[in-house]
């Protein structure tokens, strides 16, 4: 059997393999903030990202390994395809956290290796041994992957694995890299590994999927009954296509189901001991954060995080959850932190107490920072009686710095109704201080906003998703807008929130369009499953 911590280790992966859906692409200042939040969640690895990729990768690790990753803090990995200049770069990028891994992989099906690697299983099976000892000039916590192992002839996988093994890998990861197994099949390839390979008990079994089929949590539990003690998920499941499996279903199944899942630990099935580290309460925030900054909006029913997953709208339900919550409810909002939305602030608050509040609600900014919040948050309570805590959440949430900002948005006003043509005007200062304004009429007040932004900036592109919701309840609301843009074949996002919808939906664009700059501006960067590596000098 694998080496067994006793317990399941969380590794998440939103910044790597979650970063590569399209659209979510985040900046530096976002990516730290995600990754202290990770922290605070308990995630045990953070999979910070590729480094080689690109400079903007590269800093954000590095960063990320200075800043997050403490003595008591998550591992903070990075990506590196099997290439001593991946493994080089990616080394260089977590030198700074005291506990760090050089996450390598190297494809193992037929079809990669015919028509991805176009190398011999042979070639595979040298290249390995010699990247992982590379791997470990650098780093003792080496993890190694088979990619697209669900797929890979399980007979030269064992061989893959015993090989990495025995070249200093103390993580071995099997990723169904394009969510096609079933969770039987899936639990029989982690018991074979177990059973075939003859020093898999020097390393930990993880396991990593894909949700094309929607099987990727399911797949996942079934390996930890056959062993699998790492599981690489991201918060919402977001990822490439489908998505990945998602952090806080596999989490809560554990937990809410754990009388079920202790045995195969070894554990009596009344154990109340957790089996992972992550803190629950910290679910709700750490989804919400992740959504707002990549602008990947979670469906209403998505289990855990969604809008309705604890909303009893029913008639019989609610009858039956006043009578006693356990008639249909398995989870307590509070649980992932749901219900504690606390009225806390109002107009009179001061500066120490909106800081004292945020730092109780996980926010440790720093003084500018503060001293911004604290200026929105006037701003919101001169709107708004009563300010909560999703409130506090959503203006930290927005003033995550976008430091290469190209446009800012100084003016918007509109003027519509049922008698008159929708007419916006806009101005923007771009970096240079050029301010400059227009106007523009539309088929809506957002139509003529967007009009007469997109006259301003000049970058053609698609509009391919709005979407509205509220951050509270009442007519006083913060509205949040969320977009999706298209452009130069990339999905580019922007999210906004105020308690004018108008407002937001211009900021929201703003943001969006900031991010098309930058991409046009930044070398394309490497995909590190899709380009294949140079030369392995
Ligand atoms: O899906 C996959 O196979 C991956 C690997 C790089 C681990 O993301
Ligand atoms: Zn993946």
């Amino acid at each position: 059997m694998a080496k067994d911590p006793g317990r399941v280790l969380i590794f998440d992966t939103t910044l790597r393999d979650g970063e590569q859906s399209p659209g979510a692409s985040l900046n530096l200042e976002e990516k730290l903030a995600i990754a202290q939040q990770l922290a605070r969640l308990g995630v045990d690895i953070i999979e910070a990202g590729f480094p080689y990729s690109s400079q903007g990768d590269f800093a954000a690790v590095q960063r990320i390994a200075d800043q997050v990753g403490g003595e008591e803090g998550p591992i903070i990995c990075g990506l590196a395809r099997a290439s001593k200049a991946d493994i080089k770069a990616c080394a260089e990028a977590i030198a700074p956290a005291p506990r760090k891994r050089i996450h390598t992989f190297i494809a193992t099906s037929d079809i990669h290796l015919e028509h991805k690697l176009r190398k011999s299983r042979k070639e595979v099976l040298e290249l390995v041994p010699d990247m992982v000892h590379f791997a470990k000039t650098f780093s003792d916590d080496v993890e190694f992957s088979c990619e697209d192992a669900a797929r890979s002839d399980p007979e030269f996988l064992y061989e893959v694995i015993s090989q990495a093994i025995a070249s200093g890998a103390g993580t071995i990861n099997i990723p169904d890299t394009v969510g096609y197994t079933t969770p039987s099949e899936f639990g029989e390839l982690i018991a074979g590994i177990n059973h075939h390979v003859s020093n898999i008990d020097e390393a930990v079994l993880s396991v990593h999927g894909h949700n094309d089929l929607g099987l990727a949590v399911a797949n996942f539990l079934e390996a930890v009954k056959s062993g699998a003690r790492q599981l690489e998920c991201t918060i919402n499941g977001i990822g490439e296509r489908a998505g990945n499996a998602a952090l806080e279903e596999l989490v809560m199944a554990l937990h809410v189901r754990r009388s079920y899942y202790n045995p195969f630990f070894g554990r009596d099935p009344e154990s109340i001991q957790p089996l992972t580290a992550v803190r629950t309460e910290e679910i709700t925030k750490t989804s919400r954060l992740v959504s707002n900054l990549t602008g990947m909006v979670v469906q209403p029913n998505k289990a855990i995080v969604g809008a309705n997953a604890f909303a009893h709208e029913s008639g019989i339900h609610q009858d039956g959850v006043l009578k006693n919550r356990l008639t249909y409810e398995i989870v307590d909002a509070k649980t992932v932190g749901l219900s504690d939305n606390r009225i806390s602030l109002g107009k009179l608050s001061g500066r120490s107490a909106v800081r004292a509040r945020l730092e109780e609600l996980g926010y440790d900014l720093t003084r500018e920072d503060l001293n911004e919040a604290f200026s929105r948050f006037k701003d919101l309570a001169d709107r708004k009686r009563e300010i909560t805590d999703r409130d506090l959440e959503a203006i930290v949430s927005e003033q995550v710095m976008q430091p290469e900002a190209r446009y800012q948005l100084d003016l918007v006003q509109v003027s519509c109704g049922n008698a008159l043509k929708p007419t916006a005007t806009v101005t923007l200062t771009d970096q240079e201080g050029n301010q400059q304004t227009s106007v523009a009429l539309g088929t809506g007040p957002v139509d003529a906003v967007y009009k007469a932004l997109d006259s301003l900036a000049k970058e053609p592109n698609e509009l391919i998703e709005f979407s509205v919701k509220s951050v509270t309840e009442g007519i006083d609301a913060l509205g949040e807008v969320t977009i999706r843009l298209r452009s130069q074949g990339q999905i580019f996002s922007g999210h906004s929130a105020d308690t004018d919808v108008v407002v937001a939906a211009a900021q929201a664009y703003v943001n969006a369009l900031n991010r098309l700059v930058a991409y046009s501006e930044k070398k394309t960067s490497i995909h590190p499953q899709h380009d294949l590596v140079q030369s392995n000098i």
